[in-house]
């Protein structure tokens, strides 16, 4: 059923008029940022505000997916906000809030569940790696994650959304969801097919300790990532004691083959200089790891430490970060609302 409805609007929507251009993305305020979601997502973000009208969320909902501590939530709420306008995120241009404080979210939620296919959930990698082998354990707000994602995008008809790789299959879902519910409900130009944004060679940063594994934010070591708070004498440690091989730098992308940890390291190098893979393999070619990682280490200590230092800064005063989140929701909601009221309409909830 899926295929033949997609193919169908997808020629409704080369006739209908395109969604205005709008970006939403989102990070979950648990433990602190590191490299690969700066990397891969807020950098860019940054950059597309100057493009399109961002809209960037701070998800606590999605937080509560597995058990937080309150205290612990609320003092990471504002570092990841803290965290978001240290990088670059203009909370006068964009709208800047955190994801509990418009309902919309919640709402369309439980509209989307009830689109959603048990089965394509089952199909998310993520619920699957999350859950481990104690699948019976975890709480169903993380088996539907999925579809308050897409709520959270689909509230504004946002049209692009900027993430890192590990983000692409519920980008892939939440325009399923979006086809389905055109449908289900006749309205078929209704919510535009969100784009994934994953652009860049930060797109998929690994863990400083093993090549293979994502840089994660729950890995028990700390050496295993760069943590947007890390001082300058820590960065350059983490960087000096990342795993590589005995090799110097191979001259071409095709040396980099079953070589991860260096393939890595150039990748973070070339995602924090704004170059391309190819011209740091050109760079540092024959170079030995020793005389690389010194050059990472100075790259990484003047790109981070500004946005560390700016962080402190901002979270001595804990009031104006929740200032700027309240005055974030409130235009979040003026957005959100009149989507709200046409989808309450749409599905025949009398109001
Ligand atoms: P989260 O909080 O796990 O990660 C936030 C962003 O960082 C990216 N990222 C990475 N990029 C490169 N390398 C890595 N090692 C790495 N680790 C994380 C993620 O891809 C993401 O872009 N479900 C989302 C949050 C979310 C969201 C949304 C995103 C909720 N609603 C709506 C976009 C639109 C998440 O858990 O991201």
């Amino acid at each position: 059923m899926m295929l033949a409805c997609a193919s169908a609007i997808s020629a409704a929507m080369s006739d209908a008029p395109k969604h205005t251009p709008l970006v939403f993305s989102g990070m979950q305020p648990t433990n602190t940022l590191h490299l690969g979601n700066y990397l891969g997502a807020l950098k860019n973000w940054v950059k597309l505000q100057d493009t399109m009208p961002c809209i960037y969320c701070v998800v606590d909902m999605h937080a509560i997916t597995a058990w937080q501590d309150p205290k612990e939530l609320v003092r990471s709420t504002r570092e990841v906000t803290a965290a978001y306008i240290a990088a670059g995120v203009d909370p006068a241009r964009s709208i800047l809030f955190n994801q509990s404080q418009v309902s919309a979210h919640a709402e369309l939620a439980w509209v989307f569940n009830c689109v959603a296919r048990i089965g394509w959930l089952n199909r998310m990698t993520q619920f699957k790696d999350k859950a481990g082998k104690n699948r019976e354990n975890a709480s169903v707000g993380l088996f539907v994650y999925p579809n308050l994602m897409a709520a959270d995008i689909l509230a504004y008809r946002a049209t692009h959304v900027p993430v890192g790789e590990d983000q692409k299959q519920h980008l892939e879902l939440s325009r399923d969801i979006a086809q389905k519910f055109n449908l289900d409900f006749g309205a078929p130009d209704f919510f535009p097919l969100p784009e994934p944004v994953i652009v860049g060679p930060g797109t998929r940063v690994m863990s400083l300790r093993d090549g293979t594994k994502k840089m994660s934010k729950s890995d028990e070591s700390d050496n295993s990532r760069i943590n947007l708070t890390d001082d300058a004498d820590t960065i350059a440690q983490k960087i000096r004691k990342a795993r590589t091989d005995p090799e110097p730098l191979p001259d071409s992308k095709d040396g980099l083959k079953g070589r991860a940890e260096a393939e890595n390291l150039i990748n973070i190098y070339a995602a924090l200089a704004d170059h391309s893979p190819e011209t740091v393999i050109g760079q540092f070619a024959g170079a030995q790891f020793s005389v690389f990682k010194n050059a990472l280490a100075d790259l990484a200590v003047e790109k981070l430490t500004p946005i560390a230092g700016e962080m402190r800064a901002l979270l001595a005063d804990p009031a104006e970060i929740d200032r700027v989140l309240k005055s974030g929701s409130e235009r979040a909601l003026a957005i959100a609302a009149p989507v709200m009221a046409e989808v309450r309409r749409l599905v025949g909830f009398v109001g």
